[in-house]
């Protein structure tokens, strides 16, 4: 069914210290719901949205990121359509666990905000260029559009003031082969290029190498700390009791809730999926817990730890390889969130997701 969209909420009052965060996606449903975080937190603003793919095509991500945020009553944030497909590999998508459209059971009024006439890898760049050392870059799909994006700005680790990626498995088995994390599995050249980019030996000045507090390293979310974040229906029920209305969306007034009755159709799929493939009828938000650690980055405890990308394994191609035992000898390259507060996520998550729904 179709949905009126949400009143548009005004911007946070001056008070709130907000982050500027531009996303990177393959909307897919955990990434609709980052988007929906990013629209109701007070403390993110989020500039423009560019789209790869990935969970499904670019241009069906580039429909479902604008449809969600006209949903969320957000019609002004930018979204732009980047790479189509991965740099020397074919695409394949994944229409098993985010549904054909890549929203599950979910249907959304076609989106009529215009689509940027950017490219998205320039975007990012433009961006960056535009506000040195302001922008938080937050992917959550194959890294394809960031990897054109710092072979056109080999400078761009120093022109963000962060990049926060979900992707990759440095501790724990993969979700899409044994030791491959979807994002970087469907891409894994393009993984290598931006993990390489943030090397000591790569951007001088950017800080790499600091360690602790100061490290401008990305920080990578693999499924190590992201399958702790276990969406169960009865944090859907909290979010739907927050905005007035029944986990399916149904109001007392008898009318529908558009954001609760989007979030259990689409979250209605997503949890089959997860009922076949992992044993239980709840979802692994992967993204919103990126873009809540983009925001907020306390929610998770990282290690510095030097990570390169296995290109031509039988087995293991799209393998990010960590080195925890420094054989290597090469200066660490990434934070690694090895711990996240799923709690603190979750009590977030259902408050502000809830408060945009009730509109
Ligand atoms: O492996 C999980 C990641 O792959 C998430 O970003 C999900 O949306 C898919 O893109
Ligand atoms: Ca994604």
């Amino acid at each position: 069914m179709a949905y009126d969209p949400v009143v548009s909420k005004p911007a946070a009052d001056g008070g709130t210290q907000r982050t500027p965060i531009l996303v990177d996606c393959d909307t897919g449903i955990d990434d609709s719901l980052a988007l929906l975080y990013a629209v109701a937190s007070p403390d993110c603003d989020l500039v423009a949205v560019t789209c790869t793919s990935g969970n499904v095509d670019a241009r069906q991500v580039a429909e479902n990121t604008r449809a969600v945020l006209e949903l969320a009553g957000r019609s002004d944030v930018e979204v732009a359509i980047g790479r189509e497909t991965p740099l020397e590999r074919a695409l394949v998508t994944t229409p098993e666990t985010h549904g054909p459209r890549g929203i599950g059971y979910a249907e959304l009024p076609p989106a009529r905000m215009p689509l940027s006439p950017r490219f998205g890898p320039d975007l990012i760049v433009e961006e960056a260029r535009r506000r040195p050392g302001e922008l938080t870059l937050v992917t959550l799909a194959p890294l394809t559009n960031v990897a054109l994006a710092v072979l056109s700005e080999p400078k761009l680790p120093r022109l963000l003031r962060r990049i926060v990626i979900m992707g990759g498995s440095y501790r724990s088995p993969g979700n899409t082969a044994p030791t491959t994390e979807w994002n970087v599995n469907v891409d894994p050249e393009a993984a290598k290029i931006v993990f390489e980019a943030f090397d000591a030996d790569g951007a001088e000045g950017s800080g790499v190498g600091s360690t602790g507090p100061g490290s401008t390293r990305p920080i990578a979310l693999g499924l190590d700390v992201t399958e702790r974040a276990k969406l169960l229906p009865h944090h859907l029920a909290e979010i739907a009791a927050r905005a007035g209305c029944s986990p399916d969306g149904g109001g007392p007034d008898g009318r529908t809730n558009p954001v609760i009755r989007y979030l259990a159709d689409a979250l209605r799929f997503y949890m089959e999926f997860h009922s076949r493939y992992d044993h239980f009828f709840g979802a692994f938000i992967h993204d919103p817990l990126a873009l809540a650690t983009a925001i907020d980055p306390t929610l998770v405890r990282t290690e510095p730890v030097t990570v390169d990308v296995e290109l031509d394994g039988r087995l293991t191609t799209g393998e990010t390889v960590a080195d925890w035992r420094r054989v290597w000898g090469r200066p660490p390259n990434v934070d690694v969130a090895v711990e996240a507060d799923a709690g603190r996520f979750f009590e977030r998550f259902i408050e502000r997701v809830g408060d945009l729904a009730r509109g």
